[in-house]
């Protein structure tokens, strides 16, 4: 009598309990789902990096794993993906360094006004032990840097020719998020106006704005060059990227699986950083070979003179960014 109700309870507990232990089941079964959401082109360094990290954890991770990439702004503009992250509704993301300036102030180095004098300098200074410290700087707020990805040199577009800092007088230019940005063009009189990527070429074809600076593959793949009459070859500063994550979404994932996914992540970025070389070379000369935009090099004496109005731009940083890293840097160029 006592076994015929116990196996009666048994069955009824399991018929109440089973369908919720196969709901456990596929939920373990589930992948793990990182939406990567970016606003560039697909054929640019950050665009093939993140399709090259998609590949290889489809390619390693047995289904385990599954890498949804969303470029040009369709999941998020880089306003709002730092924020989405946080509530969980995104999981990566790439934005430039330029955009971090509401969670932490020392990313702000990489936006000084003639800081690096060349791409192998970038990669000195981020693979140096300042460099790397910077990834962990946004913990207090939930934001791990994984890494670093190139894009590259920054050049200045605008409507008429820009030789001279006096150029630049009175001009709006579009810039990223960024304050130190704002003080660079303020520092040669122009007008800056803080504008997500999405809407740049909108802005510069109804003529909002007479300008705007980004590196040679932005300029080509979102056809600013087709609205834009003059660039000069600065290479006044950089656009590179952090390629970052929850850490609670980061910490969430199995060792083994957390393991793989990061060399995966290693190896897109080598890819992308070769695309980066690349195409700071192949995308100026397609620039230059449409014949849309004049492409301007600096005398040395005009450069100069740029440097000159610029540089103080680092001073009023120096306080929020910390003369320590700021000197990291500038060792990086010997
Ligand atoms: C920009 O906003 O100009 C760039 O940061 C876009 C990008 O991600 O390269």
């Amino acid at each position: 009598m006592i076994r015929k109700l116990t196996a009666g309870a048994l069955l009824s507990a399991l018929m109440v309990v089973a369908p919720f232990l196969i709901a456990d089941q596929a939920r373990a079964d589930d992948p793990i789902v990182i939406k990567f959401s970016h606003v560039v082109a697909e054929n640019t360094p950050k665009g093939q990096m993140a399709n090259k990290f998609r590949d290889l954890v489809a390619e390693r991770l047995d289904g385990k794993v599954v890498v949804e990439v969303y470029p040009n702004s369709q999941l998020f503009n880089d306003n709002q993906v730092l924020e989405a992250m946080l509530l969980g509704d995104v999981q990566m993301a790439a934005p430039s360094l330029s955009k971090f300036g509401q969670y932490t102030e020392k990313l702000q180095i990489f936006d000084l006004p003639f800081l690096f004098k060349d791409m192998a300098a970038v990669e000195r200074f981020q693979n140096g032990p300042a460099g790397q410290k910077l990834l962990t700087s946004m913990e207090d707020v939930g934001l791990l840097g994984l890494g670093y990805i190139h894009n590259g040199m920054k050049q200045l577009s605008a409507s008429k020719p820009l030789l001279v800092p006096e150029d630049a007088r009175g001009l709006k230019f579009r810039i990223q998020s960024s304050d130190v940005l704002q003080a660079q063009f303020e520092a040669v009189g122009a007008l800056p106006v803080k504008k997500p990527f999405s809407e740049v070429f909108t802005l510069l074809q109804t003529k909002a704005i007479d300008g705007q600076e980004n590196t040679w593959s932005n300029i080509y793949s979102k056809k600013f060059f087709e609205v834009q009459e003059h660039i000069t070859a600065s290479n006044h500063g950089l656009i590179d990227y952090l390629i970052v994550t929850s850490d609670e979404f980061w910490k969430s994932m199995p060792d083994d699986v957390r393991a793989e996914v990061d060399k995966a992540l290693a190896e897109a970025i080598a890819h992308g950083n070769k695309v980066a070389m690349d195409k700071a070379t192949g995308d100026r000369a397609k620039i230059a070979e449409s014949g849309r935009s004049t492409i301007h090099e600096l005398t040395p004496e005009q450069r100069a003179q740029w440097v000159e109005v610029m540089k103080p731009v680092w001073a009023k940083f120096e306080d929020q960014i910390g003369k320590d890293l700021i000197d990291a840097a500038v060792e990086s160029n010997m």
